[in-house]
Formats: structure tokens, sequence, C-alpha cells
């Protein structure tokens, strides 16, 4: 079972989970995180930029979970632009050891191999940062996704182009596939941290969290991992 940490607000989980994460880089400079997209890990990376200040990180590798296929990569709105923005910049990771899948390969089933690639030769994922979708995806493993899963294709249920079109001019201007890792392999990261806020996340969080197993929630995955920690604020834990 997955340890849960309530916390009071969005600042309280940033600072919590960044300090894990510098314990982390104590014990292992050249460790490999696993970055998330969305607007919930963003207190994370606020607190870990102050954090890092002083720090060389120049050996940190860095993985996301997913892209849009069919977005420029030079889209503001694409992965790469957002871990460029959100993460890279402000925590000065070197570009050159940040990984995002590529969206736009003629060949996909091809580009999903190369990150699972990309990912074993880096040694695997220390520490992976996780939000949830209210649909209960994670990534973009949407439901009906399979635990065994590896990075591929996959089409974006109607119920998140919604919860994403905010970050575009219009519903018809967000993608209708991505790439994403698959269950089996956010499952071999070394720690899970997923964080969720706020009410609307509470059912998934709870599917996640207490109930079944099951492919219609995928979030239910992080049961099976031996060293995952949920840190959701009151409300996102209001149906545990
Ligand atoms: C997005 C991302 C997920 C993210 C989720 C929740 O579509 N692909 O990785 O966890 O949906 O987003 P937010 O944190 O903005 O609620």
């Amino acid at each position: 079972m997955a340890e849960v940490v309530i916390v009071k607000n969005t600042a309280a989980a940033g600072a919590l989970v960044a300090d894990e994460i510098l314990e982390l880089l104590d014990a292992k400079p050249d460790a490999v995180l696993g970055v998330a997209t969305g607007s919930t890990p963003l207190p994370v990376y606020q607190a870990l930029a102050g954090r890092l200040r002083d720090r060389d990180v120049s050996q940190v590798q860095a993985f996301a979970l997913d892209e849009y296929v069919g977005l420029d990569p030079a889209h503001p709105e694409s992965y790469r632009s957002v871990i460029t923005r959100e993460v890279v910049e402000p925590l000065g990771l070197d570009p050159a050891r940040v990984h995002v899948p590529d969206g736009s390969a003629a060949d996909a089933q091809f580009a999903g191999e190369r990150y699972e690639e990309a990912i074993r030769a880096a040694g695997g994922v220390d520490l992976q940062l996780l939000g949830i979708g209210t649909d209960g995806h994670i990534g973009f493993n949407e439901p009906g996704s399979s635990f065994a899963s590896r990075t591929r294709v996959k089409t974006l249920t109607e119920q998140t182009r919604e919860d994403n079109a905010r970050f575009f001019d219009s519903i018809d201007d967000v993608p209708r596939h991505c790439i994403t890792q698959g269950l089996g392999t956010i499952l071999e990261a070394r720690h899970l941290v997923l964080l969720a806020f706020g009410e609307s996340k509470a059912e998934a969080v709870a599917g996640a969290v207490e109930g079944p197993l099951s492919a219609i929630l995928p979030g239910s995955a992080i049961q099976l991992h031996p060293h995952a920690t949920v840190v959701v604020d009151e409300a996102a834990a209001s149906k545990l």
C-alpha cells in the first residue's frame, strides 16, 4: 500500500517532495529523475529551483513521461517546451541530459523503443514524479491501459482533451494522440511520488490508493509498487 501524506497546501507538498529529491541528489549526484507535466508538479519545481541554486546539477538526468503526437516540438504547449520552461531552465539542468519522448517521429513504435532504451542506458529512473488525471490516468496511460505496457502511442480520451483544453486556444487544437511511458515502464522507477490537489482529483486518488487494481483506473497500478508515496491536500484526500 502506498504511503499517503496529507499536506496543508501545494507549497507544503512542493517543499516536502523537493527535500526528498535533494536527499536523493546528496546520495547520488547523477540521479535520474522522472519528471511530469501538468499543473500539479509545479510547486515541486518551484521549491527545487530555490534549493538547487548553489548546487552542481550537471550530472542529473531526467526523463519526461509523455508528449503529444502531432504538435511541433517548438509549440509552447508541447511537453518538450513545457519541460524546458518549467524544469530545465529553473532547475539549471543540462538540456542534453533531459529527455522527452519524440512525438514527431515518423516511426512512433521505434520512438517508443528508443525511449525505453535510453531509460535503461541511464540505469533506470530513481524518483518518478506523477500527477493523476481526473479519469485516473498517469502519464498519458488512459483507462484501459495494460499494467505491463511500455512507451507507445495512445489516443487521448475526450475527458483528457477537455481537461487540457485550457492550455490551448480551443479544444480543437488539443492533439488527439500522445506517446507515453507505459505503466510497466513507470512501475520500474525505484520510487514513485504521486501528487494530487483539489476536489476534482479525490475520486481518482481514492481509486489509485484504495480501489481495486484495474486497468479502468490506471493510477491503481501504484499499488503494485513497493515504494510509492502519495502526497495530497485535504481536498484530494477527501474520498480516502
Ligand atoms: C496531463 C499529463 C499527466 C498529468 C495529468 C494531470 O494530461 N499528461 O502527466 O499528471 O494530465 O494534469 P494536472 O496536473 O494539470 O491536473
